[in-house]
């Protein structure tokens, strides 16, 4: 062992013992010089400190989120003006347009996440997500930014948030396939924070001998590691004042949306989010509410029953708008909190992680065994001093795929993704083959490089052939 390593490790175990956590370095005397020196530098990374009183508010005990007495619906957008709005559509359209323009726009995708649910070998943006060219989650995304600069004549950089587990397996997809066509300057990847896992009792658990088992922090992080990773200073830099916020798995993300955009700048918000209305009252996405005068998420599983079921006197739901997780963030606002020191609260999920037992033992086990801690992106919103909501038409832009099957998978998302492909063909007046019960009888595929939204479909008209029922049309 090299002597840095042993004064290191000396110091750590002291640490550790203070603590409670010195069982995490039983097996360092058996590791290669390598590996302990990388586990060393794990070990230096935790925040003990922290995690301590983590382990006391979160893993020892299951606080109950304490709902304040007076919970409101939130102001919203909607999807239409209503009459004395629409004029503010219109500037905020023209706002919108003129930032991005101004290259004052950056596309951020957090895509940190393990996306376990999918059982896919690889970071989730390079799962194939389109119906027909089977194009990746990435390379829908970088097609959409493409179309976008082009249309805009604007830089629009793209910040990727990657966790320890994807990085390389980030850049590589990246790097094999030509960064899809974009200016490698213009991609910046960064990684999130990791955080470890614990036992019951608040011990951490080890994935191997010389291995913490850490797992991404939440999306919560990207918060943070915006900041700490020099992003923000780089945005700065570019002249970037707005991040728009996105997640790794909808295809049909409307990253660069300028009337959100322009929302969110006239009416000088610092996090502002699109809602859609939930399909059910006890969807499982989160819910928006004000609370003390803040837009505040509070998660389906958070949410009575009482309240998410409960009626206005014309019929529709009180609490009707459901996070889509698409934000828009003001640059200034994350140097805020940075410089502030700000902190969201955690949550706590059981899950499965295998580790590495007292005896040595790997240990895969058949039932949840381990607390993970996570922070979530849309806690920043009640710190937000104004923060406003743009509900939208979720057939238009919410495909996601999270699951190998059933809702939210691959087949339920290509499914939505042609349903929209056959409604903007339909409004160009392209004849679309449909079966007796409505449902669409052909494979459509329309590249955002052909077109970015419908009135760019109704422009190409002229180049769009007859289609046939039952063929496949790509539209690229
Ligand atoms: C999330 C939202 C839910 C919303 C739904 C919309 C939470 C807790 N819930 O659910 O309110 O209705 O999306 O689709 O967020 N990620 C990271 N790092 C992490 C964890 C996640 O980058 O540490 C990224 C993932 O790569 C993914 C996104 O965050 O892009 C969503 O993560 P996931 O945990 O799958 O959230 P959902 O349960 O799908």
């Amino acid at each position: 062992m090299a002597q840095e390593t042993r004064k290191d490790i000396g110091n750590i175990v002291e640490k550790l013992t203070q603590h409670g956590q010195q069982h995490i370095t039983s097996f360092f005397e058996e590791l290669s010089d390598p590996v302990q020196q990388e586990f060393v530098e794990q070990l230096q990374e935790l925040d003990l400190p922290l995690i301590d009183k983590l382990i006391t508010k979160y893993v020892r005990n299951n606080p109950q989120v304490k709902l304040p007495g007076e919970i409101l619906p939130p102001p919203v957008y909607p999807i239409k003006p209503r009459p004395e709005l629409e004029q503010k559509y219109q500037q905020a359209e023209q706002k919108g347009r003129q930032l991005i323009s101004e290259g004052k726009v950056a596309a951020f995708v957090v895509a940190g996440g393990m996306g376990t649910r999918l059982n896919f070998d690889g970071p989730k943006g390079c799962f194939p997500a389109t119906p027909i060219k089977a194009k990746s989650l990435f390379e829908v995304f970088a097609e959409i930014i493409l179309a976008a600069k082009k249309r805009y004549a604007a830089k629009i950089p793209w910040y990727i948030m990657t966790s320890r587990a994807n990085h390389a397996a980030t850049i590589q997809a990246f790097e094999q396939n030509n960064y899809y066509s974009l200016n490698p300057e213009s991609v910046i990847m960064f990684e999130q924070g990791m955080m470890p896992s614990f036992d019951p009792q608040g011990k951490i658990l080890l994935s191997g001998k010389g291995q913490l088992a850490l797992s991404p922090d939440g999306h919560g992080g990207s918060l943070r590691a915006l900041y700490k990773s020099g992003a923000i200073a780089d945005m700065q830099q570019r002249g970037v004042e707005q991040i728009s916020y996105f997640q790794v798995d909808n295809p049909l993300n409307q990253i660069i949306d300028p009337l959100f955009i322009g929302l969110h700048a006239l009416d000088q918000a610092q996090m502002s989010s699109k809602a859609v209305i939930k399909c059910e009252p006890l969807e499982r996405v989160g819910n928006f509410t004000l609370i003390n005068g803040k837009v505040t998420v509070i998660e389906y599983s958070d949410l009575p029953s009482e309240m998410a079921t409960r009626k206005n006197a014309d019929g529709s739901y009180v609490f009707e708008l459901g996070s889509i997780a698409i934000h828009v963030i003001q640059r200034q606002f994350v140097e805020q909190l940075n410089r502030d020191g700000f902190s969201l609260p955690w949550h706590r999920a059981v899950k499965k992680v295998p580790y590495v037992d007292a005896a040595g033992n790997f240990v895969d086990p058949t039932e949840p065994n381990a607390v993970k801690l996570e922070t979530f992106v849309f806690d920043a919103l009640p710190l937000a001093e104004k923060s406003i909501i743009l509900a939208i038409d979720r057939d238009e832009e919410f495909a996601p795929i999270k699951n190998a099957a059933g809702s939210d998978s691959p087949a339920s998302s290509q499914r939505l993704q042609i349903d929209r492909a056959a409604r903007w063909l339909e409004k160009a007046r392209v004849k679309v083959p449909r079966q007796k019960d409505g449902s669409v009888d052909a494979v459509l595929e329309i590249s955002p490089l052909f077109a970015l939204d419908q009135q760019e479909l109704i422009e190409k008209r002229q180049q769009i052939p007859p289609l046939k029922p039952g063929q496949s049309y790509y539209l690229g």
